[in-house]
């Protein structure tokens, strides 16, 4: 089978890596497009150096842009290469724009589309991200969704059930494959930056970094809970762009690095006392881990990470916050399995369903 991947951002490298090698050891014809909405090196292509993913195909290099901007270039651009590669299928991944764009020019070319990590919904309209789900899931011929609860929002909405298909989490699979590589570079790592004792941040949505009336109030709060835990903060760089006067000022236990690869990342978030976070997958690696994560957000399309993991929603209350920190800080951490079939094996389903189908 011609199978097209699209991937632009940095969530999609680490979905689309396990399902390209599963398709591959079937022996499927695979072409790989980078859209380009991640540019710089480190939202980039140190992913394909740590994920052995090979280089792609084709980059359409369209950069940042305001959103109708951004899915637009991406269609034009994407649209003469899904022409000219006349793929059996388009893959996309997520929730980003450039998954989006991909599938609405697939969609009005008659080319059918996979959605992997289909179903997940916040039930929050003013995400970016949960308008391209709902319009992707829409066009999809084929959802592959990473727990019951994407099935369950996929039914409610009309999507015929001969299209959905429960494989599981295919981030896992890509975690599950490079842990052993994140606790062997663990020692050096944690020379390199002489960690003791450290919780982990993330934040970069715009809902959180945008406004001033926002994220100093986010800053502050995390300042003076540095002072407890040092507090490890690679910063995306649109936080860095808006506030790196503001970052700088923090005392020096709220520790500001640049993006980090995926194997240190991932060797950082296994070795947290906890984690506070406003990223989607990062809610469902510190489940898998084990880590307590506190969710910078009022909402989650990723329930089963509270349900079933160690996610805590926090939204803006800061005293939640200090609790969840404080109870990470010293209480025992959950045990427990993870979610069903995150297990490392969603991208071997979603390769035996593709090569079922092409027979
Ligand atoms: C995108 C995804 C978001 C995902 C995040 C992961 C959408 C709508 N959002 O958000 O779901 O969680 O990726 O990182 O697709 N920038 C750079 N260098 C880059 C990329 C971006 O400096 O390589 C800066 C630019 O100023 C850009 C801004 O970050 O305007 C936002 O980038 P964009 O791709 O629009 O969205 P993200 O916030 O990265």
């Amino acid at each position: 089978m011609k199978v097209l991947h699209v991937v632009g951002a940095r969530p999609n490298f680490m979905k689309a890596a396990p399902v390209y090698r599963a398709l591959a050891s079937r022996g499927h014809q695979q072409t790989l497009v980078h859209t380009g909405q991640h540019y710089d090196a480190l939202m980039s292509d140190v992913f394909f150096q740590a994920l052995e993913i090979p280089a792609p195909d084709e980059s359409l290099n369209v950069g940042s842009g305001s959103h109708a901007q951004q899915t637009a270039s991406i269609m034009s651009l994407f649209e003469p290469v899904v022409l000219a590669r006349q793929p059996e299928i388009v893959l996309v991944y997520g929730d980003v724009n450039s998954t989006v764009a991909a599938a609405l020019v697939c969609a009005k070319l008659g080319i059918r589309i996979g959605h992997v990590e289909s179903g997940l919904r916040s039930n929050d309209r003013t995400m970016p991200e949960e308008i391209n789900r709902l319009v992707t899931d829409q066009l999809a011929d084929l959802l592959f969704t990473p727990s019951v609860d994407g099935d369950e929002n996929l039914a409610r909405e009309g999507v015929a059930k001969e299209k959905i298909f429960l494989v599981g989490n295919v981030m896992i699979d890509t975690l599950v494959q490079f842990l052993p590589k994140a606790d062997a570079l663990y020692p050096k790592l944690q020379a390199e930056l002489s960690l003791g004792s450290y919780g982990l941040v993330t934040l970069h949505r715009p809902s959180n970094v945008d406004d001033e009336a926002t994220f100093l109030p986010m800053l502050e709060v995390l300042d003076s809970l540095s002072r407890e835990l040092p507090l490890i903060f690679p910063v995306h760089p649109r936080t860095r762009q808006k506030w790196a006067a503001q970052l700088e000022k923090c005392n020096p236990n709220l520790r500001v690095l640049s993006p980090q690869g995926y194997l240190e990342f991932l060797a950082l978030q296994k070795n947290a006392i906890v984690v506070i976070t406003d990223s989607g997958g990062i809610q469902e690696e510190t489940t898998y881990l084990g880590t307590p994560c506190l969710t910078l957000r009022e909402n989650t399309e990723r329930p089963i990470t509270i349900t079933q993991g160690t996610n805590l929603l926090i939204g803006r209350d800061w005293e939640l916050l200090r609790k969840g920190f404080h109870a990470a800080l010293n209480g025992p951490r959950k045990q427990q399995a993870p979610p069903p079939l995150w297990d490392g094996k969603a991208s071997e389903r979603i390769a035996e369903i593709l090569t079922r189908l092409s027979l």
